[in-house]
């Protein structure tokens, strides 16, 4: 990395593992980590996950694809212990993983409920507390979970979504007070819409994309960038006293 002027953004030296690095935020966060210096533990359900190796590797950086099914969640812990026997240490977790199923709240099934609360919050947490647990041991870690807006805020049809979202929220404040004895900073990034493969289908919608942006003051919807820069200050030394913090990357929607 150049020389920056504000050198507590290099991450040089430090070890990312990144869930859902296969493609959308995931990703975007992945290689700006790697851009500021950081070496990458790259997991994702999917195979494709895999084409990050060449780009990683290309920034000069190394890197572990990890092709997990987080909401297993022993799965997690084998992830972690293969990261630690590879790099020795593991320094940032960002927790991208997740899934929205827009339902009406009469129309929720029992199995839709449940797989977006298993991998938004119940997964979640067990990727905080697996890699915690090591950044415990090495008395330093950052930790950023992937929240929403839709956390904060009400909106029709996201009644498991924004009730996982919200829980990372509480989660993240909860985990930031218990471990911040440990020197582990726990914080959330909550985007407004992004343009991603998860967030395609809602704009093919029609009228859905200006009902969107009615809501946000700045006029336009989230760029991966607009959040990986939130990522990159969360996971620096810049942000050390930062803590059980939910940064809304929104625009401004959570203003009015
Ligand atoms: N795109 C948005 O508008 C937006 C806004 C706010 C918050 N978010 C949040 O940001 C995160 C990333 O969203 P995105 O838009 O990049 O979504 P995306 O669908 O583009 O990417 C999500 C990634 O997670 C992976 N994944 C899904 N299930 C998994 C599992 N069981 N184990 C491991 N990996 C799995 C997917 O394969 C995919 O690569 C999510 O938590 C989402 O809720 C997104």
């Amino acid at each position: 990395m150049e020389k920056s002027p504000f050198p507590e953004f290099d991450l040089s030296g430090r070890v990312a593992l990144v869930t859902g690095a296969a493609r959308g935020l995931g990703r975007a966060i992945a290689l700006e980590l790697a851009k500021y210096g950081a070496d990458l533990v790259a997991c994702d359900i999917l195979p494709e996950v895999e084409s990050i190796k060449a780009d990683v590797e290309g920034l000069g950086r190394r890197v572990l694809v990890q092709q997990v099914d987080v909401c297993k969640i022993p799965a997690i812990q084998a992830m972690v212990d293969e990261s630690v026997r590879v790099f020795g240490h593991i320094d940032i977790l960002v927790t991208c993983a997740g899934i929205n199923i827009p339902q009406w709240a009469v129309d929720v099934t029992e199995e839709a409920w449940d797989k977006v609360n298993d991998l938004n919050l119940k997964a979640l947490f067990f990727c905080c507390q697996a890699v915690g647990k090591q950044m415990i041991r090495q008395k330093k870690g950052k930790i950023i979970n992937l929240s929403s807006t839709m956390g904060s805020v009400g909106m029709e049809r996201r009644a498991a979504y924004s009730s996982s979202k919200a829980g990372v929220n509480l989660l993240t404040k909860i985990l930031a007070i218990e471990w911040a004895p440990h020197n582990v900073n726990v914080n959330a990034i909550a985007p407004t819409f992004v343009d991603t493969p998860l967030t395609k289908p809602m704009f093919e919608e029609q009228g859905f994309r200006d009902a969107i942006l009615k809501n946000i003051p700045m006029g336009r919807i989230a760029s991966t960038r607009d959040v990986a820069g939130a990522a990159i200050y969360l996971a620096s030394e810049a942000a050390n006293m930062v803590t059980g913090h939910v940064l809304l990357v929104d625009g401004g929607w959570t203003a009015h």
